[in-house]
Formats: structure tokens, sequence, C-alpha cells
């Protein structure tokens, strides 16, 4: 695998770090519960701090971090489908993350990679508590 292909899977994840960003901070917002709020917040600063270690990798690799994220979709306003579309996003990078670790040769990058994965699959369980007590106190 060439450098630039190490480089484009790393904006790649970078661009998804920052629109996992913006999702959870304008969530945390919205939601009226403490509780998923608090952990909606900590996790967007978790997210955000996936895109410093992918924008260290991207610019010791020549190369600068893109900000080009596409729409961003909020996917409403009540708690229950905030965090079912905070699990969905979590699922997208834990499925992404594992193919990439498996082809990328980089043994730097595989390393801040495995380490990511390891925090998105808490991010899911995270979540997926605060949903399931949500689910139970209807
Ligand atoms: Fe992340
Ligand atoms: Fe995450």
């Amino acid at each position: 695998m060439k450098n630039e292909e190490v480089i484009r899977i790393l904006n790649e994840d970078f661009v998804t770090e920052l629109e996992a960003t913006l999702v959870y901070v304008r969530n945390s917002f919205i939601m009226k519960d403490c509780d998923p709020s608090r952990v909606t917040e900590a996790i967007a600063v978790d997210e955000m701090r996936h895109m410093w270690w992918l924008a260290d990798l991207i610019t010791k690799r020549g190369s600068k971090p893109t900000m080009e994220h596409k729409e961003l979709d909020f996917c409403g306003n009540d708690l229950q489908t905030m965090l079912q579309k905070q699990i969905a996003l979590e699922t997208g990078g834990i499925e992404k993350y594992k193919k990439q670790i498996e082809t990328v040769e980089d043994a730097e990058v595989v390393g801040v990679l495995k380490h990511i994965l390891d925090e998105e699959k808490r991010h899911r369980k995270e979540f997926k508590t605060r949903l399931q007590g949500r689910m139970q106190e209807k």
C-alpha cells in the first residue's frame, strides 16, 4: 500500500471523526436528560481527540487533514432517535476501523487505529446502555 493510499484512508477517518464530533456536540445540547447529554458531550471530546491523532499521522506523512465533511444528518430531536443515530455512527466506525486494521501495513497507523477502535466499542456500549434505560422508562 502506497503512502498516498494510507493518507487517503486517514483523511476518510478524519472526516468521519469530524462528523461524529459535530453531531455529538449538537446532540448533547438538545438532550434534556442530564446523563445521556453529559455522556454524549464527553464522547464528543473523545472524537475530537481521534481527529488530533489522525491529523498527526496525516501531517507526519506530508499531507494536510481535509475538513470537507458531507452535509450533517442529525436525524431528529428526541432522545431515542439521537441515541440510535449515535449507535449507528459508532457501528460504522467499528466496521471501518476493523477492515483498515487488516489491510493497512503501516505499523504506527495500525497502532493508532486499534486504540481508536477500542474507544469506539466503549462509546457504542455507553450509548446502548442509555438507549436501554430509555426504553425501560417508556
Ligand atoms: Fe472516534
Ligand atoms: Fe466514537
